[in-house]
C-alpha cells in the first residue's frame, strides 16, 4: 500500500510515520507537508534513508502539488492543520485557510483520483466544553459545539469530510482524538512546554486556576487507533479514541510532572487564563473497542514519565526548536511571564 500522509513532520504525524514504517515495512509513505513552525523535518531524521519514505514540501492549499503528490496512492491520512488554541486566538485566518479550505482541497483530489480510503484526523475540541464535576461523555452521534476558531475550523473540516461521503460516496473515516503527548510535540502545548520550561530551571505557566480537565492519550496509542481504522474501518464512519486513565485537572497533571521531576510546587506560575477556555473534554470510546478491538496501552502517568524522560534524553532537539519563531511568539504570548 501507498499511503499519502498530510502533515508528516509534526508531532503525532511524525510519530505516525515511525509508527507505520516499523509495523507495515513493505508500504511506501509519501510525506506532505508545509513545513510551518511546528513542522520539523528533524523528527524524521533515522527513517530519511528509507527507500519507501519519501518527502515532498507543499502546502495543502496548492492544488496542484495536492495532484501531484496523492498520484498513485492507495490512501490519505489527514494530519496537517494549524493546531495550537492559543495561536488561534490571536490568529484565526490561516486556521480556516488550512484546516478548512486545505482539506477540502485534500478532498476533490482523492474523489479525482478515486483515493479508497480518506482518513482524516480529528479532535474531541469539536463537541465544545462540557461542566466540571459532572459524569457526561461525548459519543460520535453528540452535536457539534465548537468554542474556539481552531476548534471551529476542525469542525468545519470535518463536515467537509463526511458531506464528501455522502455526497460524492467517497471511502472516508474520521476520528476524533483527546490530547495527546510524547516525543517530538512542540514547546508551546502545555506539557512539552511544561517539561522544557523546568528542565530550563523556569516555571510552569497554568493558566488559572489550573481547575481545567483534559484527557491524555500517549501517542502511540493514538497511532494504533488509526491503523487499526484505517484498515479496519467502516468507510463513512466516525470513531472516538481516548485515554483509559481518568482525566485530571491541568494543575494535577502538571503537579505529578513536578513529583516525577524531583521538583516542587513553588516551580507553577498561574497566569492569565485562555479565552473562551473550555472546561472539560470527555470521550465515550466505546464503539472503537467493540468493533475494533482498540484499547489505549500507555496510563497517563507511564505516559507522563516516557515522554519527560524523551525530553531530557533529547534537549538539543528542544532547544533548537525554542531557540528559533518560537521565541519571539513565546514572549507575545506570555508577556514576561517565566
Ligand atoms: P502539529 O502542529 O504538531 O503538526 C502539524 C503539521 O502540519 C506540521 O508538520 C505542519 O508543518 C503541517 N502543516 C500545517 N499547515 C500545513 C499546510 N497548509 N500544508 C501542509 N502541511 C501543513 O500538529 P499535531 O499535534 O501533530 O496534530 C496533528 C493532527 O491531529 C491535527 O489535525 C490535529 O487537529 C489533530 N489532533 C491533535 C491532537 C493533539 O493533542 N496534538 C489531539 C487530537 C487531534
Ligand atoms: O483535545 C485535543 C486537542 O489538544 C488538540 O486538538 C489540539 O491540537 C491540542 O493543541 C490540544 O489542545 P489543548 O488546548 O487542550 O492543549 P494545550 O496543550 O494548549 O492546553 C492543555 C490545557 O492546558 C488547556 O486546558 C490549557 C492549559 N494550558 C495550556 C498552555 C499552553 C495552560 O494552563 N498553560 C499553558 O501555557
Amino acid at each position: 500500500m501507498k499511503l499519502l500522509i498530510t502533515g508528516g513532520a509534526g508531532f503525532i504525524g511524525s510519530n505516525f510515520i515511525h509508527y507505520w514504517l516499523a509495523h507495515h515495512p513493505q508500504d511506501h509513505i509519501v510525506n506532505f507537508d508545509k513545513l510551518t513552525y511546528a513542522g520539523n523535518l528533524e523528527n524524521l531524521k533515522d527513517v530519511e534513508g528509507n527507500a519507501n519514505y519519501l518527502f515532498v514540501k507543499g502546502d495543502i492549499c496548492d492544488a496542484g502539488s495536492v495532484a501531484r503528490a496523492m498520484e498513485g496512492c492507495d490512501a490519505v491520512v489527514h494530519f496537517a492543520a494549524e493546531t495550537h488554541v492559543d495561536r488561534s486566538i490571536s490568529d484565526p485566518e490561516v486556521f480556516v485557510r488550512t484546516n478548512i479550505l486545505g482539506t477540502n482541497v485534500l478532498l476533490e483530489a482523492a474523489k479525482k483520483l478515486k483515493i479508497s480510503r480518506f482518513h482524516h484526523v480529528s479532535t474531541d475540541e469539536v463537541f465544545g466544553s462540557l461542566p466540571l464535576g459532572t459524569p457526561d461523555r461525548w459519543t460520535e452521534n453528540t452535536p457539534y459545539a465548537p468554542r474556539s476558531p481552531y476548534a471551529a475550523s476542525k469542525a468545519g473540516a470535518d463536515h467537509l469530510v463526511r458531506a464528501y461521503h455522502a455526497t460524492y460516496g467517497l471511502p472516508v473515516t474520521v476520528s476524533n482524538c483527546a490530547n495527546n503527548l510524547g516525543p517530538y510535540m512542540f514547546p508551546e502545548k502545555l506539557i512539552p512546554l511544561a517539561i522544557t520550561n523546568l528542565l530550563e530551571g523556569k516555571k510552569v505557566p497554568l493558566y488559572a486556576p489550573g481547575n481545567q480537565v483534559r484527557e491524555w492519550l500517549y501517542v502511540t496509542d493514538h497511532c494504533r487507533a488509526i491503523d487499526l481504522i484505517l484498515l479496519k474501518g467502516r468507510p463513512g464512519e466516525t470513531y472516538f479514541v481516548g485515554p483509559g486513565n481518568p482525566a485530571f485537572s491541568n494543575l494535577e497533571v502538571v503537579k505529578k510532572l513536578l513529583k516525577l521531576m524531583g521538583l516542587g510546587e513553588d516551580r507553577i506560575e498561574f497566569v492569565a487564563d485562555r479565552p473562551g477556555h473550555d472546561q472539560r473534554y470527555a470521550l465515550d470510546w466505546s464503539k472503537i473497542k467493540a468493533e475494533l478491538g482498540w484499547e489505549p496501552k500507555v496510563g497517563l502517568d507511564l505516559a507522563l514519565s516516557k515522554t519527560a524522560e524523551w525530553y531530557k534524553q533529547n534537549e538539543s532537539w528542544w532547544k533548537r526548536v525554542k531557540s528559533g519563531e518560537y521565541q519571539e511568539y513565546y514572549k507575545k504570548q506570555y508577556q514576561g511571564q517565566p
